[in-house]
């Protein structure tokens, strides 16, 4: 699980630290980032799950991501498939973070329409601080099993409430950054990622090219109904072996 710099400044096995400076954001700025893995072809998914085309590499990486962050967001949908844990973050991370200021772990924040969220899931009851689901309001969806499913995460998670038939994504930034959480990192999924580039609220990404051909029937990383040509700029380039781990901003 070497990872070397190509560009710029092409350097040999990088450190965590190195690894850190490299994928760093802006610290004075709020931003949203997300990170998401691919096969060569465009394939987001083997056997349903992102974790079948990732190794060890982009798997080191995917954690350093949330490192730096205030929040990490995720998609309801992603949560569920892929059985997403408490936002725990080990010794190392916390000790790391705790250096610089920052809180020990970030608030995991979640999308959901629907609130299908398991309340007693242990990424609520072994969550180390209170997560966030963000929703559209009551109203909007007239739903008695929505308004109970509502009732019952509502004891172990904060809600948001925003938008009207979709959760509005910038007014999650403005809302996550009014409770000093303004450094987000997104670990997708496609929809959130779809509807959050529709909205203009994704300042980067960071994204592994898995050395894969997929073929199948496997969606890409973005998907929303309304096309949004977002120019992006390339900021770094990291490989492993085959794979390719690279971050572009907004252009
Ligand atoms: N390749 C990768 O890096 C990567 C990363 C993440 C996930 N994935 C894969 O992607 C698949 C899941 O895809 P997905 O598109 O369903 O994931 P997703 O975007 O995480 O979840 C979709 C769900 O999120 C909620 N949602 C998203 N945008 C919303 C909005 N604007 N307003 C209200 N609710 C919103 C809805 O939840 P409710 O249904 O609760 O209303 C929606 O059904 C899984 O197979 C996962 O493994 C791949």
């Amino acid at each position: 699980m070497l990872i070397d710099r190509l560009w710029p400044d092409p350097a040999s096995d990088l450190d965590d630290e190195a690894l850190l400076a490299v994928t760093r954001m802006p610290p004075g700025r709020e931003w949203l980032r997300m990170n998401f893995i691919s096969a060569i072809d465009g394939a987001a998914t083997r056997d349903g799950l992102s974790g079948g085309l990732g190794d060890a590499a982009d798997r080191r990486l995917f954690d350093l991501l949330r490192w730096p962050a205030d929040a990490v967001l995720v998609g309801a949908g992603t949560a569920r498939r892929e059985e997403y844990a408490a936002m725990r973050l080990d010794d190392r991370a916390v000790a790391w973070r705790t250096a610089r200021g920052l809180a020990p772990h970030p608030v995991l924040v979640l999308v959901s329409r629907t609130l299908d969220l398991d309340p007693s899931s242990a990424m609520f009851t072994d969550a180390p601080v209170r997560p966030i689901v963000c929703t559209v309001p009551a109203g909007s969806t007239e739903d008695e099993d929505r308004a109970q499913r509502r009732e019952r995460l509502a004891a172990v998670v904060e809600i948001i409430e925003t938008g009207a038939d979709d959760v509005d994504p910038l007014s999650v930034r403005t809302s996550l950054a009014r409770r000093g959480l303004r450094h987000v990192h997104g670990e997708g999924g496609p929809h959130v990622f779809g509807s959050f580039l529709a909205a203009g609220a994704v300042d980067a990404l960071h994204l592994t090219i898995a050395p894969s051909l997929e073929g199948g029937s496997a969606g890409r990383m973005a998907n929303h109904p309304t096309a949004t040509p977002t120019d992006m700029r390339l900021a770094s380039v990291l490989r492993s072996g085959s794979e390719l781990l690279l971050q572009y901003v907004r252009g």
